[in-house]
């Protein structure tokens, strides 16, 4: 039994109402193949979306030397409501420009504020933790993602020299550390029938806990942890409880004991490394999917993977992850139904050992999309999957 979708309080208002506008940025390497399986899923869901490719990507840029065109921001905020993004990277390009330009762009561009990656296993084979299964592993991380050390402030002096001076600056301003508080508290507000995370008994209390280091950087996660209180004080969350760690314990948790998260919040630079752990302990880089998202706006939802340079063009990549990052993306356009089958579809494939060699099976990249595929035309036949 999968556990039902987190109930998703960050989507485009009335959307159910709209046929979705979905931007389609493959990139690189196997984005292009992953994005290709998971777009299959939307006639077989019956989705009906309004599709626009977009080019950019290594191969664009060195034909062009385009990377994000003058007004591509505008176009993707005023005509679309969501962006499905594959991968960039390309070891022909100098310092990733293009991967910064368009994917580092688009987040602060369009001010993607929250970075949200699920932590949820889809079958005891695929964790490495001994004794934990589903039950034990389903909670959310959200990153905040426009601030920390990626601002890229900082510099370095006398740089070569012995006497070489290299300072790069974490941001944290009250106004980026609130809005990814409170919206975790929105998140894990919001009533989850029959939670998987409660491993016996009635369902557990919503639970936040923040993660920081304030015991060393006082004055930046000083703030994190004033602002943390304040929020969960407000009479609007009595009934979630809230926590912190600091980070150093929070890695050693998440393999320790994953049960204990529900939602977590956390900065740029500790969610990108925590998550990396969190999809370690679900099976990997192929079944870790993301949002960048502006509630209410055009946001953009990618694998966590890159671009894999080492098997593009074999056709064994795992299309799971972007399959899972589609179901996201439904969950934002309004089509949650739609988002609960294909998420259980996934899980079935992973059940039945379906899948690419990564997480232990033998197929294909396309037969692994075949194979997610069939388990939605078994379950809109039976409604119920196997
Ligand atoms: N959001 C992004 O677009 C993004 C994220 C991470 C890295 N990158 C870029 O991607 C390029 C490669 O980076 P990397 O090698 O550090 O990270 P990566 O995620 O591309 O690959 C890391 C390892 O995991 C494997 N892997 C990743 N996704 C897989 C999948 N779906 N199925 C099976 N195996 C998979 C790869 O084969 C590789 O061995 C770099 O240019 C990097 O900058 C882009």
């Amino acid at each position: 039994m999968i556990a039902p979708s987190r109930p998703y309080p960050f989507g485009i208002p009335d959307a159910a109402t709209k046929k979705p506008r979905i931007a389609v940025i493959a990139g690189d390497g196997i984005g292009v193949e992953v994005t290709e399986q998971a777009l299959r899923a939307l006639p077989a869901l019956g989705v009906d979306a309004e599709l626009t490719h977009f080019p950019w990507s290594a191969n664009h840029y060195l034909a062009t030397g385009e990377t994000l065109p003058k007004g591509a921001l505008e176009q993707l905020r005023d005509g679309f409501d969501a962006i499905l993004f594959g991968a960039m990277g390309d070891p022909r390009i100098p310092e990733q420009i293009v991967a910064r330009d368009v994917l580092l762009g688009l987040r602060f561009g369009l001010d993607l504020y929250i970075n949200l990656r699920p932590v949820e296993l889809f079958d005891e084979r695929l964790c490495p933790i001994k004794g934990k299964g589903p039950q034990h592993i389903d909670f959310v991380v959200l990153r905040e993602n426009t601030e920390g050390p990626y601002v890229q402030m900082g510099g370095t002096f006398k740089r070569g020299t012995p006497d070489e001076v290299a300072i790069s600056e974490d941001l944290n301003t009250r106004k980026g550390v609130e809005r990814i508080v409170r919206a975790a508290f929105a998140l894990a507000g919001l009533p989850r029938a029959g939670s998987a995370s409660a491993i016996s008994g009635p369902p557990s209390k919503p639970r936040v806990c923040m993660i920081d280091k304030a015991n060393a950087l006082p004055h930046a996660h000083g703030l994190w942890q004033r602002v943390f209180k304040e929020v969960a004080a407000e009479p609007a969350h009595k009934d979630i409880a809230a926590s912190h760690l600091y980070v150093d314990v929070a890695a050693m948790e998440f393999v320790r004991a994953p049960e204990r998260f529900d939602v977590v919040v956390t900065s740029n630079l500790f969610g990108d490394i925590l998550t990396d752990l969190g999809a370690a302990i679900c099976g990997g880089l192929g079944v870790a999917a993301s949002g960048n998202i502006h509630p209410g706006r055009v946001s953009l939802f990618e694998p966590v993977h890159g671009s894999a340079p080492d098997i593009a063009g074999r056709g064994i990549a795992n299309p799971l992850a972007a399959f899972l990052t589609l179901a996201l993306l439904l969950e934002h356009v309004g089509r949650s139904e739609a988002a609960g089958r294909l998420r259980a579809a996934v899980q079935a494939v992973v059940r039945r050992g379906e899948t690419t060699v990564d997480i232990g099976g033998t197929l294909s990249t396309a037969a692994c999309g075949d194979a997610v595929l069939a388990a939605l035309s078994r379950y809109s036949n039976s409604s119920t999957l196997s």
